[in-house]
């Protein structure tokens, strides 16, 4: 098994407390069924927000959605799931960053593992940081092995889909690296039993691994700055344990945050940090 004996050499302490600031990023994926149903949990949302000072809290509903729970966004931010790589034109059913913009979207996910399932590649993934970047919005970019192996063959899958999404970003504009948030979803730990999601020390240990990745490319100032997230089968009795011993600067949940008082647990949880 390879070592992590590149990362420390003193400039990445491991953060035993969430900081403020800490991101929360609600992926509802293709859910709920209507417009009142969400508009219904991000008021729930909503509320928590506000009493959860310090939480930047990121919900991502279904596109059709966007415009009116961004009406309504106090507290809360709102993103899509994804983005197209292209700018506009003759292409059915894709939606434009410009576009998501003006509906209201301040963020965006980018290489979700079931978006890279459905033909995103690195190239393309890197294309669409490009575009939302350019656009005006955040990126949650999504990185993660499909599976683990014993030769840490995962960590160069990783580093490979970090430099994919960030090269074409630094030729186009440099100043916007703090927009972009890395997401690590290992694949194998999506979507599964709550007890399955990887253990706060291995997500500690591939928050450090990203920021030196970042480090590589942008500098070690804007490696230590990149904010991790972690996603993958969290629900609010593991997140408890991830936050304050995976030390890492956010959550990206699926089901869980479809759960109104589950999620409303996290967002508290969260915000006594
Ligand atoms: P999950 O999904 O929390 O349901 O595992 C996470 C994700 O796919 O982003």
């Amino acid at each position: 098994m390879r070592t992590f004996n590149f990362v420390f050499g003193g400039i990445l302490d491991p953060m035993k407390k969430a900081r403020k600031g800490f991101v929360l990023v609600a992926n509802w994926k293709m859910n709920p069924d209507s417009l009142e149903e969400a508009k219904k949990l991000a008021a729930v949302f909503e509320r928590k927000a506000k009493a959860a000072k310090g939480v930047v809290l990121v919900i991502c509903p279904p596109a059709p959605f966007i415009p009116a729970l961004a009406k309504s966004a106090k507290a809360t931010h709102i993103g899509a799931q994804d983005v197209d790589f292209r700018e506009a034109g003759a292409f059915t059913g894709a939606v434009s960053a410009r576009e998501l913009m003006s509906a209201g979207a301040e963020y965006t996910i980018v290489g979700h593992s079931e978006r890279r399932a459905a033909g995103d590649t690195d190239e393309i993934v890197g294309k669409k940081v490009s575009m939302a970047l350019e656009a005006g919005l955040r990126v949650i970019l999504c990185v993660g092995e499909k599976e683990r192996d014993s030769h840490g063959r995962y960590l160069d899958v990783v580093r490979a889909q970090i430099r994919a999404a960030f090269v074409p970003y630094i030729i186009a504009d440099k100043k916007k690296a703090p927009w972009i948030t890395i997401a690590y979803e290992p694949v194998w730990a999506i979507g599964k039993d709550y007890a399955k999601a990887l253990s706060p020390a291995g997500i500690h240990e591939m928050s450090i691994y990203i920021k030196k990745v970042v480090a590589e490319i942008l500098g070690k100032d804007q490696g230590l700055k990149t904010r991790v997230l972690y996603g993958g089968s969290v629900n609010f009795e593991n997140a408890q344990d991830i936050i304050t011993d995976g030390a890492i600067d956010g959550l990206l949940v699926g089901r869980q945050s479809l759960d109104a008082e589950g999620f409303s647990n996290m967002i508290s949880y969260a915000g006594s940090l």
